[in-house]
């Protein structure tokens, strides 16, 4: 069940929307902020307040590669899988940080502290290979930065 703020919050999004659906990812983004990932009760209580159906949110929910639908680590880590990343190393880089962490994508490290996820162009093609980290965007990624680049966050 969505709390008074969670309602509220939406309430705001959707005065700056002139169709409801227009206010979906923000919606999920005001769940998804305090409890983490977007929950199927979630979604629904969203949808109902959206006018939407929770099909239709939902689709946009899976569409939009950071609105998440499982639980997700403490720290998300999305790494760029698309072209420019992928011919400047995204194989290596992926292989680095899938050992170093003992996970694979979609996977979550047994101490809760990261999910390792692809994603889609990240803006950053200048920064090639680069990754985020929650909202922190790194680039060029190297061997050499990784570690200092994971322990910044515990
Ligand atoms: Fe990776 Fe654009 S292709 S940031």
């Amino acid at each position: 069940m969505l709390t008074e703020q969670e309602k509220q919050e939406i309430s705001e999004e959707l005065k700056h929307c002139e169709r409801p659906e227009a206010a979906a990812i923000e919606a999920l983004r005001v769940v998804q902020k305090k409890r983490g990932w977007v929950s199927d009760a979630s979604l629904r209580d969203v949808a109902a307040q959206l006018s939407m159906t929770p099909a239709e949110l939902d689709a946009v929910a899976t569409f939009y590669s950071f609105i998440f639908r499982k639980p997700v680590g403490r720290h998300v880590i999305a790494l760029c899988d698309s072209m420019v990343c992928w011919s400047l190393g995204h194989d290596d880089l992926y292989k680095l940080i899938s050992t170093k962490l003992g996970i694979g994508y979609g996977e979550t490290t047994g101490d809760n502290r990261f999910t390792l996820l692809p994603a889609s162009c990240l803006g950053a093609c200048d920064r090639a290979p680069a990754m985020m980290v929650d909202d922190e965007l790194f680039g060029p990624v190297t061997p050499e930065t990784i570690d200092e680049i994971l322990s910044k966050y515990s």
